[in-house]
């Protein structure tokens, strides 16, 4: 088989790994990506990140940090900063995480605090094993979660009026399970066509709330 798809295979297990917080899994698959691949630096950077989320998820920041620290020394790559693009009536936007540089931020976070109390009271938990570091004082699960970048891309075009029929987003890393179970919620509370293609795949979330990858991501 060709080596590439071996690669991508291995990145998809250990993702899948991920989802299920199975640490002694995501070693093995992790360490067998190493051995494999020494070559492909940034991808067994993105896979030592992949490992580092299991850490963090089950509280063991020690552990996330010093394996984050260690490997992109070794690896000698930089993490990538995670990005996202959405165009809106003609206005391309550009968001990184806790972005406040768009003249209508405010809008956007006070969006999100009114959608979150909805969307609490819809049965919606934001899910704290997708915090990948240790909190500061001043933060709350729900002030770091709503600030992901695909987050604030989305909720750029919630604060249009009349909000789009469909909602486009791009971003240059994987979109995190938070954000995943979030859009889920926007498509069928808007009632809108949410399209958002990451490192990954397309994902594709549809007004009924259900999105194309069936939660495999
Ligand atoms: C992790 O995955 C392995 C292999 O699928 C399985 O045998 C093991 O029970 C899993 N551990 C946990 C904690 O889920």
């Amino acid at each position: 088989m060709n080596a590439l798809l071996i690669f991508l295979i291995s990145v998809a297990l250990l993702s899948g790994a991920r989802n299920n917080r199975n640490m002694t899994l995501s070693e093995k698959i992790y360490n067998r990506m190493k051995t494999l691949f020494p070559d492909q630096k940034q991808g067994l950077l993105s896979g030592s990140i992949l490992l580092s989320n299991v850490y963090s998820s089950l509280g063991k920041y020690e552990q996330a940090k010093n394996l984050r620290y260690h490997e992109k020394k070794e690896l000698g790559v930089k993490v990538k900063i995670g990005l996202s693009w959405t165009e809106v009536y003609g206005e391309l936007v550009r968001f990184k995480a806790h972005d406040h540089s768009h003249p209508r931020s405010s809008e956007i976070y006070a969006e999100f605090d009114r959608l979150s109390s909805i969307l609490i009271k819809y049965n919606y938990k934001f899910d704290s094993t997708w915090i990948t570091r240790q909190m500061n004082e001043e933060e709350t699960i729900e002030s770091v979660l709503c600030g992901h970048s695909e987050k604030l891309a989305i909720g750029f075009n919630l604060i249009q009026k009349p909000i789009p029929e469909f909602i486009q987003i791009t971003k240059n890393l994987r979109v995190c399970g938070d954000c995943h179970e979030f859009t889920k919620l926007i498509a069928k509370f808007y009632q809108r066509n949410i399209i958002v293609r990451d490192a990954n795949r397309i994902h594709h979330f549809y007004p009924n709330g259900q999105c194309s990858c069936q939660d495999h991501f």
